[in-house]
């Protein structure tokens, strides 16, 4: 087994760490507060190269690997996974399902500019009645000859009023079930769609998130991605990937927290010493890195099985089941080691803690990745 980088790895690692700390520490604090997304920031992502990692060159994306992925997605979360989110969802859901399934037109039409970050991608699988239930949809793509009438209600959707490109999931033959739900790619501006209210959220809350509603949307058929009922598939085949994103956003959530606590663990004196001298502080940071570290091993383990062309359902799963775990356990232990000053905004660990919660409910619980990881154990 070969746990070292390659050059080009680190060079990510190195590009990320950098951008973090010079283009988004600050004001992240602010950002949070005021629930804002620089647009600007966006932009700068977009000529880093950040929205379209794994894209091919050919299609405008940096043509890298699931793990240099993985590396940016854990520098930028380690400062700030509002970012992080808009990053992980245009790379892992839009990018990759669009250069996975798309048509070329679609390709040429969409992913060049959402690859470059010219414009920003959503995916729209979760509603109001359908979260974990992620088969049971209401909103219906009714098949009109040549386009279909779109009708429904997305919930939760990451970057809802920011995107230009909707992937969204809908039912046009109920009778074959989760088969007969169809990807449609949908234009923002269209006709009959609006975006409902932003999220008041705990915790990314520099990201927006918003519903949105389809009321009689026209959708032309080369709009639907892959052939008739193929879009619970692509959904589900796209959030195996979306799940080492989002595993790796969790990382980098916990080692921010880790790094900022080891420091201040040192800065930090009572009763005559260091805090770091205290062993009751000791354990924890000794507990902390071996749990990041184990993390950092599965989700490598999970890109390195997707860039070896390897099954990666259950690595992906049990990567973000335990990453997520690690990010909430250890932002809290990150809070309690800062004692009152963990407890406000200023040093950046309550607003890791609320960011930690997230990533064990989006692109599904931890209840789901376990179920995922059974399922895949008796297979
Ligand atoms: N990879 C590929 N295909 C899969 C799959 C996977 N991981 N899991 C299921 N499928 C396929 C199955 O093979 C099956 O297809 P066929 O019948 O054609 O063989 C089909 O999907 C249905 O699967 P099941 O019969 O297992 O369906 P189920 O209802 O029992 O379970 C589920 C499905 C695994 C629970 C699924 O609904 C699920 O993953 N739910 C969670 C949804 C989720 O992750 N939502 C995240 C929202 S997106 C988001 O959060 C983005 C954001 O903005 C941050």
């Amino acid at each position: 087994m070969d746990f070292n980088l390659g050059e080009e790895q680190e060079a990510v690692r190195e590009a990320a760490r950098d951008f973090a700390q010079s283009e988004l520490l600050p004001g992240v604090i602010e950002r949070d507060t005021e629930q804002k997304f620089d647009k600007d920031l966006l932009r700068k992502m977009g000529e880093m190269g950040f929205m379209g990692m794994m894209v091919s060159p050919e299609y405008g994306g940096g043509g890298m690997d699931t793990v240099s992925y993985a590396i940016a997605v854990e520098e930028i979360s380690k400062v700030d996974a509002s970012a992080s989110v808009i990053m992980s969802v245009n790379n892992s859901l839009v990018c990759w399902g669009l250069e996975a399934f798309g048509s070329e037109e679609q390709k040429q039409k969409y992913l060049t500019r959402l690859a470059t970050g010219e414009i920003i991608g959503a995916f729209c699988l979760s509603e109001p009645e359908a979260g974990s239930d992620a088969t049971s949809q209401h909103t219906t793509a009714q098949d009109m000859g040549d386009h279909y009438l779109l009708n429904g209600t997305k919930n939760w959707i990451t970057s809802g009023n920011t995107a230009s490109v909707c992937l969204v999931m809908a039912q046009t033959n109920p009778e074959e079930k989760h088969r007969g739900i169809n990807c449609l790619i949908v234009e923002k501006g269209s006709d009959g769609f609006s975006v409902g209210r932003k999220e008041d959220k705990m915790g990314i809350r520099a990201s927006d998130t918003h519903s949105l509603m389809f009321s009689d949307v026209k959708v032309p058929k080369e709009n639907r991605i892959g052939d008739d009922g193929f879009g619970f598939k692509l959904a589900m085949s796209t959030l195996n990937g979306g799940r080492i994103g989002i595993a790796a956003q969790a990382l980098g959530i916990a080692a921010g927290a880790y790094e900022r606590a080891l420091q201040y663990a040192q800065e930090r004196t009572t009763f005559g010493h260091p805090i770091f001298d205290h062993q009751a502080i000791q354990f924890k940071l000794a507990d902390m890195a071996t749990r990041i570290e184990a993390a950092r091993l599965l989700v490598y383990k999970a890109a390195k099985d997707k860039d070896e062309g390897k099954d990666y359902v259950k690595s992906a799963a049990m990567a973000k089941l335990y990453a997520s775990d690690v990010a909430m356990w250890v932002t809290t232990e990150a809070v309690q080691i800062h004692g009152g000053y963990g407890y406000v905004k200023e040093y950046h660990v309550e607003r890791l803690m609320r960011d930690a919660k997230i990533t064990q409910i989006y692109e599904g619980t931890s209840e789901i990745q376990k179920l995922v990881i059974a399922r895949e154990l008796i297979k």
